[in-house]
Formats: structure tokens, C-alpha cells, sequence
């Protein structure tokens, strides 16, 4: 395998990608996020015990592992140090863990105002994790945001100052919300500031050097393709890059260092939040999907919506990533199905649907084109190599490496360290 490897969510998030990280993690020398928040929830289960990430790298877990967030990361004080402490008090040897001096923090009118147009939008609204993301990234494509390196530097206090100015006004006369209160704020973000600086550094020439000097640099993609902000289904997308040309400029390399994209997805298909899943399936079978996977969010607790395997949305996802192979999840979750089901097409007004459309009312008319298998109904859970895998179970996998034309790499068949087949 490449010294340089990027993990990609293949589908809408939550696909697993913690848990191949973490594998990979044991192996890497720098893992790194590049774009994001804390609106990841990344689950990693070691020994039995379950720890959840949401902004800090899943490498952290590895001791020997160096963990940068990158510029590209909206950078969330209290929820990072908040992270911090709980793994400390989880008992878990950690790795080292740096923070872009470019990267732009989350402040506590950017949470409000996520809300606050969340509820505007009313019907129409996104579903959104509420941890301020959306209004962090707007203040970055705007230029007026704040980044670390202006917590850590001369004059914080009056910029944060103006800031709030600003935000209360729109808060205030916009949506007839309450102020926010200046001097508290300051209070606190001079806090982090202080704790931070000993993990600031210009990170970008970390990636570079660790790169240059052959060590295995790991790229943790947090959300999924389908909520990239160019490529995904907007409006109901996240406001970062997912797709690995994010974490170039995330990271800040040259966009050809990255050798390997792992695109991860499940067996299946879940969404949160709102916006057009082809399919979904709002019967006792997405029951079934939700039950035996757990499919609920790791960082809202929100059910997410299930359904079987969208082979048009993997094909698209690995067109837009350029990915090298697929990591399939959770396919341990499809033991207890007699037959299951593979989209390979979309059929919108009795039509063939060949690429992904745009727009999201054409989205919406789309319907799956289903190819039904036989299910295994095995317990594959504890099975630790391909070749000990039910007939039915190769031919599964073979179906979806036939409709996304990528290699599926990894087979996961439970939430352990040990229950990853590398093929
Ligand atoms: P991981 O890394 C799944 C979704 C939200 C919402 C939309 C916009 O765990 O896979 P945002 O708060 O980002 O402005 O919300 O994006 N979303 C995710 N869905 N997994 C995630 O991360 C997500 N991060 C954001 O539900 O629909
Ligand atoms: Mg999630």
C-alpha cells in the first residue's frame, strides 16, 4: 500500500470510516483532518470499549500516531478540549494531536446562528448537526472569520469584540434573537487560547515533511461525497470538501501527493437529515436495517434513514474522488436478510438516469433500479478471512464492485479492531 493514503466517505457519512482509520491508524505515522468540524462522529471500538471522536483525528488512539487538524478544519475550542478530557479520563493512550494556525474557530455565534436559521428555514431546513458549521464557513468565504493563529496573536480581544458586534446585530434585528454577551465570550476563548498555544503549529509543513520522509500519512475524510458543498446534493450538504481534492487544500500539499483514496461505505445506504434518498425504505426492512446496525447518530443521536445499496451514488462517488478501492462496511448487518437488494440505475418518468443529476426536484422523481441476490443468512461476524465468507456474501460484494467499478478492499463484519478482512 501507498505511504499516503486518503479515507473518503463513499455515500452521505456515517459509513464506517472511523473504524478503517483506526486499522489503518495502527499502521500510520500522521493521520489528519482536513476539513469539517466537530460534526464528525467517528466511532472506534478497541478492546470493547467504544470511544467517540468528533474532532480530533482518529489516530489519536494510536500513541505513536502524530494527529494534525488542518486549515481546512472549523475549529471548535470547547469541543476539542472537552474531547481531550474525556479520552484522558477513558484511560487511552493518546497520540500527539497539532492544530493549523490557519484554520478558522467556531464561536458561539456561529452554534446560534446555525440554529437560529435552521428554524427560519422551517420546512426547508437541513437538518444540520447545530455545532455551527455553515455559519464558520461563511465567515471564512466572506474574509471576516477568525482563525487560530488570531486567538493565539496580538489584538484578539478587539477583533472578537467587532465580531460579536456584528453577529448580535444580525441576531438581534434579523431574527429577533437575544444578544450575546461579549465579555463572557472573551473570557472563555482567552482561556483556550492560552491552552492551546503548545498545540499550534503550522501544520501544513508537518504533512510536507512527514510526507518527504516516507512515513505512512493517513487523510481521515470526515462526513460523506454526497455532502461535499460543489458535488453533493445540494443544498442538503455540509459546507466543507469531503472529496479528496479537500484534503489538499486542507492540508495545504500539492493535491498528487495523495497515492491511495479508500472510498468507505456501507453495505447498504443511510442518510440524516433532510434531502432526497433514492433508497430509502420506510418499512419494517429499513427497521430492520436501522436495528441491527445501530443506525443511530453518533453525534446528534438522530435515527438515520435507511435503505438498500445505492450503486449510482457509489459510481458517482468514486468518479468525483478518483477512489483506488472500497472499504465495505457493516455488511455483517445484511445476515439476516433472505434476499437483498443493489440499485444499479435510476428511472425518473420512465426514463434511464445516467448521471447523478443536479438538481434536487429531479433527485426526488428519480426511483431505484433494483437487482434482488440471495441473501447468505449466516452469522459472518466472526469470520476473519474472504475466503471462509459464504458463497452469497462473495457474490454481494462482486455485484457492488461490478456497479461502482472500484476493488472492494476491506470487508468489515463487526465493530472490532479484529473484524476487518483485508483482501
Ligand atoms: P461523519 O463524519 C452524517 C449532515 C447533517 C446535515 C448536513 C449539514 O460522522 O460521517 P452540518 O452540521 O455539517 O452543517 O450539517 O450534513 N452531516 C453528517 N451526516 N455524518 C456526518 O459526519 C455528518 N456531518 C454533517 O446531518 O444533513
Ligand atoms: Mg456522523
Amino acid at each position: 500500500m501507498a505511504n499516503t493514503i486518503a479515507v473518503v466517505g463513499s455515500q452521505w457519512g456515517d459509513e464506517g470510516k472511523g473504524k478503517i482509520i483506526d486499522y489503518l491508524a495502527t499502521r500510520a505515522d500522521m493521520v489528519v483532518r482536513a476539513q469539517g468540524g466537530a460534526n464528525a462522529g467517528h466511532s472506534v471500538v478497541i478492546g470493547g470499549k467504544r470511544y467517540s471522536l468528533h474532532l480530533i483525528p482518529s489516530g489519536v488512539l494510536n500513541p505513536d500516531a502524530v494527529n494534525i487538524i488542518g486549515n481546512g478544519v472549523v475549529f471548535d475550542p470547547p469541543a476539542f478540549f472537552a474531547e481531550l478530557d474525556s479520552l484522558r479520563a477513558d484511560g487511552a493512550a493518546l497520540g500527539q494531536v497539532y492544530v493549523s494556525d490557519r484554520a478558522h474557530v467556531v464561536f458561539p455565534y456561529h452554534k446560534l446562528l446555525d440554529k437560529l436559521s435552521e428554524e427560519a428555514r422551517g420546512a426547508d431546513s437541513i437538518g444540520t448537526t447545530l455545532k455551527g458549521i455553515g455559519p464558520c464557513y461563511m465567515d471564512k468565504v466572506e474574509r471576516s472569520g477568525l482563525r487560530v493563529c488570531d486567538m493565539t496573536g496580538a489584538g484578539f480581544a478587539e477583533k472578537l469584540r467587532s465580531r460579536i458586534a456584528d453577529k448580535n446585530s444580525i441576531i438581534t434585528k434579523l431574527y429577533g434573537g437575544e444578544p450575546l454577551d461579549a465579555d463572557a465570550i472573551l473570557r472563555e476563548y482567552e482561556g483556550y487560547a492560552e491552552k492551546l498555544a503548545p498545540f499550534v503549529r503550522d501544520t501544513g509543513v508537518l504533512v510536507d515533511e512527514a510526507i518527504s520522509a516516507g512515513k505512512m500519512v493517513l487523510f481521515e475524510g470526515a462526513q460523506g461525497s454526497m455532502l461535499d458543498l460543489d458535488l453533493g446534493t445540494y443544498p442538503y450538504v455540509t459546507s466543507s470538501h469531503p472529496v479528496s481534492g479537500g484534503f489538499a487544500v486542507g492540508s495545504g500539499i500539492g493535491e498528487g501527493r495523495i497515492k491511495e483514496i479508500i472510498g468507505i461505505t456501507k453495505a447498504y445506504t443511510t442518510r440524516v437529515g433532510e434531502g432526497p434518498m433514492v433508497t430509502e425504505l420506510k418499512d419494517e426492512t429499513g427497521n430492520l436495517i436501522r436495528d441491527r446496525g445501530h443506525e443511530y447518530g453518533v453525534t446528534t443521536g438522530r435515527p438515520r434513514r435507511c435503505g438498500w445499496f445505492d450503486g449510482v451514488v457509489c459510481r458517482y462517488t468514486a468518479r468525483i474522488n478518483g477512489t483506488t478501492g472500497l472499504a465495505l462496511m457493516l455488511l455483517d448487518v445484511l445476515d439476516a436478510f433472505d434476499e437483498i437488494k443493489i440499485c444499479y440505475a435510476y428511472e425518473a418518468a420512465g426514463e434511464r438516469v445516467e448521471q447523478y443529476p443536479a438538481s434536487i426536484d429531479k433527485l426526488a422523481a428519480c426511483r431505484p433500479v433494483y437487482k434482488t441476490v440471495k441473501g447468505w443468512k449466516a452469522d459472518i461476524s466472526g469470520m476473519t478471512s474472504w475466503d471462509e465468507l459464504p458463497a452469497e456474501t462473495k457474490a454481494y460484494v462482486a455485484e457492488i464492485e461490478a456497479v461502482c467499478g472500484v476493488p472492494v478492499k476491506f470487508v468489515s463484519v463487526g465493530p472490532g479492531r479484529d473484524q476487518t478482512i483485508v483482501r
